[in-house]
């Protein structure tokens, strides 16, 4: 079983420079505007993956005023600003645990959110987490997942580094990029239905799918 300490999300330090750079991360309003339109108006319960300080879980709860919120996650620098967002929310409760391991018992869902945080994940806990999501589903329940995906080649990849204002060597080590068509793929795998990659910047991308109706044909004779 993996450590807490498997990446270094958990220091302080990583948490407030996120924090910082936050809202400069080019074109991200765009792929959060586009993950808000796939939250059914009707959801109750809502689950977000790797919430950070909150700013997904505050954009979804601006949609749905009724609805109840769990926030997921590890790192205790992000939890206390997420503490800090939300305070004595009774409808927003946040459980602490590192997503490489298996989900505990969370109830479910009429949708599951999460922003660049299951690429920090290992890729067998990436698929392990998709099949955990589908299981949390309630039928008709969507799984949204705005993503830091791998480019397809290394001059792309060098082309997104440079649209980030970053040099290779500043690039963050202890991230593990997957392709998007895997990631889709996987998807469908599990059971999704209406998979589909419905927003895409360079190496952003909004992932999302359908936990359907499974409809039983009569067979007429
Ligand atoms: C880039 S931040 C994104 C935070 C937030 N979703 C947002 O969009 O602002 C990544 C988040 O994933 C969390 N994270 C990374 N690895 C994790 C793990 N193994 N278990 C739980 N949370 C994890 C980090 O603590 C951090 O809050």
């Amino acid at each position: 079983m993996s450590s807490p300490q498997a990446n270094s999300w958990t220091s302080p330090k990583k948490a407030l420079e996120y924090l910082q750079r936050a809202d400069t991360i080019p074109h991200r309003v765009e792929g959060e505007a586009t993950l808000l339109e796939f939250i059914p108006p009707s959801a109750k319960k809502v689950l977000d993956l790797g919430s950070g300080a909150g700013r997904l879980l505050g954009l979804v709860k601006s949609l749905l005023p009724q609805a109840e919120f769990v926030a997921l996650d590890y790192s205790p620098a992000m939890i206390e600003h997420f503490h800090a967002a939300f305070p004595g929310e009774d409808r927003v409760q946040l459980v602490t645990h590192d997503m490489q391991n298996p989900f505990p018992a969370l109830g479910a869902f009429d949708a599951v959110v999460s922003s660049f945080a299951i690429h920090h994940l290992t890729h067998d806990r990436k698929r392990g987490v998709y099949a955990e999501v589908f299981d949390l589903l309630a039928t008709g329940g969507v799984f949204c997942n705005l993503e830091h995906v791998a480019s397809p080649s290394e001059a792309l990849h060098l082309e997104f580094l440079e649209k980030m204002g970053l040099r290779p060597d500043q690039e963050d080590a202890e991230n593990k990029l997957l392709d998007l068509e895997t990631q889709l793929q996987w998807l469908r795998e599990i059971g999704f239905t209406d998979v589909d990659c419905h927003w895409k910047w360079r190496e952003f991308a909004l992932l999302a799918g359908v936990k359907g109706v499974v409809r039983c044909r009569v067979s007429s004779s």
